[in-house]
């Protein structure tokens, strides 16, 4: 039996969000939006979330303890900047001890700097929508890796524009709670414009990082084969979701359809490296009443194992998306991959798979240089509030306990050893789809 290796010096890690985890930040969009009765399952609030602005040193510590030598985590620009242009030296004094104590204990960080949440006089200022919002971001940007480039390398801009877009601009369920896909289309641009600027600016002043986008990246594919009706809604969904945002960064200006929106562009080449957040794919069935999106339903298709959020475990795809990417010619690292299971049934099986899809990347020459799990706690997951567990270790919002799951022994297994278990040779499940259809969850 072969032994999957990955190579020397592989990234093994886990990613978080600010406000998902910390608890606390009361001056941003999210926590505005959290008091409005309905909009958040449960009722919950992202206070206390893991209390981990508190609890980091020794959150890291049960990390390293499982073998992970990377941990990927974005600052909360609404603590750093509570006001327009002036910066919280306490803030700033704290994500500098987060970044010294992962230092400490051999662990290299990645940091986002915006991870979808504005501070509440960003969205005063007319939120995304306002093309000075990617001004504000830029200075936000260059005054951080001014105080901070110093303890990590890897910089994440942006994660995942096109879910910003989505979720906020055309299904409407975070905020602002638009349903307009012009002002999506406006927000992407803004949000290209931002993550240029601000390339642009702490490449200048700090050459030595290494800075990049954590892209959204899912499968589409046609609900029914034989249909070219349902191939043509899975290719427009590609290249509006997956494309548009690649092909921009690609070529230093707009591409369509973000052309039609705002004026744009960049330097040609503006990534370091290419972060991914592969999940699951999607099929997709031609609806003529689906006009808002592009005429595509999203429908759920039997058999196949799905997620506790009904999302299909699909490891081939993060396979298929690697191999694609490497057409970018650059470094890639896996930003998030992960699957909500409260029972921890079926994550060591998608580790293990999803791991193993990556493994077949890189034997065929992809550079996949880094792995960061979605996530180490259970933590709050925006509209879902605590009711997803998407946690490597389970974490108790009342109690603050953690607890190891089996598949966080799993996982630290892989990293201490830098290769999947011997027995591990998993073929990917790939459900066929067939013609039963449902209806599909929120994302
Ligand atoms: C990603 C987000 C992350 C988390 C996971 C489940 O799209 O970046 O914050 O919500 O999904």
């Amino acid at each position: 039996m072969s032994t999957a290796r990955f190579p020397e010096g592989f990234l093994w890690g886990t990613a978080t969000a600010a406000h998902q985890v910390e608890g606390g930040n009361h001056a941003n969009d999210w926590w505005a939006w959290e008091q409005v009765p309905g909009r958040i399952k449960n009722g919950d609030r992202s206070d206390p979330a893991c209390e981990h602005y508190e609890r980091f040193a020794s959150d890291f510590d049960l990390l390293r303890s499982l073998h992970q030598n990377a941990h990927r985590l974005s600052l909360e620009w609404s603590r750093i900047e509570p006001v327009p242009g002036e910066f919280s030296a306490t803030a700033l004094t704290h994500y500098r001890d987060v970044l010294q104590a992962l230092r400490d204990r051999g662990m290299e960080p990645l940091v986002t700097l915006h991870h979808f949440t504005n501070p509440t006089w960003i969205v005063a200022a007319g939120g995304w929508e306002a093309a000075e919002t990617a001004e504000y971001f830029a200075r936000f940007a260059e005054r951080v890796t001014d105080e901070l480039a110093g303890l990590a390398k890897f910089w994440i801009t942006i994660n995942e524009p096109t879910v910003v877009a989505y979720q906020g601009y055309v299904h409407g369920d975070w905020p602002p709670g638009k349903r307009d896909f012009g002002a999506a289309l406006r927000v992407v641009v803004t949000l290209l414009r931002g993550h240029w600027l601000a390339y642009e600016r702490m490449k200048r002043r700090h050459p030595e990082l290494q800075i990049g986008l954590a892209h959204h990246l899912r499968i589409f594919d046609p609900a029914r084969w034989f249909a070219p009706q349902d191939r043509a809604v899975a290719t427009a969904f590609n290249r509006v979701f997956n494309q548009t945002v690649l092909r921009s960064l690609r070529k230093g200006r707009l591409v369509f359809p973000l052309t039609r929106n705002g004026i744009a562009s960049g330097p040609p080449q503006s990534q370091d490296f290419i972060g991914l957040n592969y999940y699951t794919r999607e099929l997709v069935k031609f609806n003529h009443r689906y006009g808002a999106e592009l005429f595509g339903q999203r429908v759920l298709v039997e058999p196949a194992l799905r997620s506790d959020l009904t999302w299909e475990l699909y490891p081939e795809g993060l396979y298929r998306t690697l191999m694609a990417l490497r057409a970018e010619q650059l470094p890639i690292y896996v930003t998030e991959n992960g699957i909500a299971d409260r029972d921890d049934a079926l994550r060591p099986e998608f580790l293990l798979t999803h791991i193993g899809a990556m493994h077949r990347a890189i034997q065929a020459g992809v550079p996949v240089r880094g792995y960061l799990h979605w996530t180490c706690f259970d933590n709050f997951e925006w509209a879902e509030g605590y009711s997803a567990k998407f946690g490597l270790i389970a974490c108790d919002p009342v109690t603050q306990e953690r607890r190891v799951r089996p598949s966080g022994r799993l996982y630290a297994e892989i990293c201490g050893t830098n290769q999947l278990p011997a027995t591990a040779e998993l073929p990917p499940k790939a459900a066929q789809p067939s013609e039963r259809a449902g209806p599909t969850d929120r994302r």
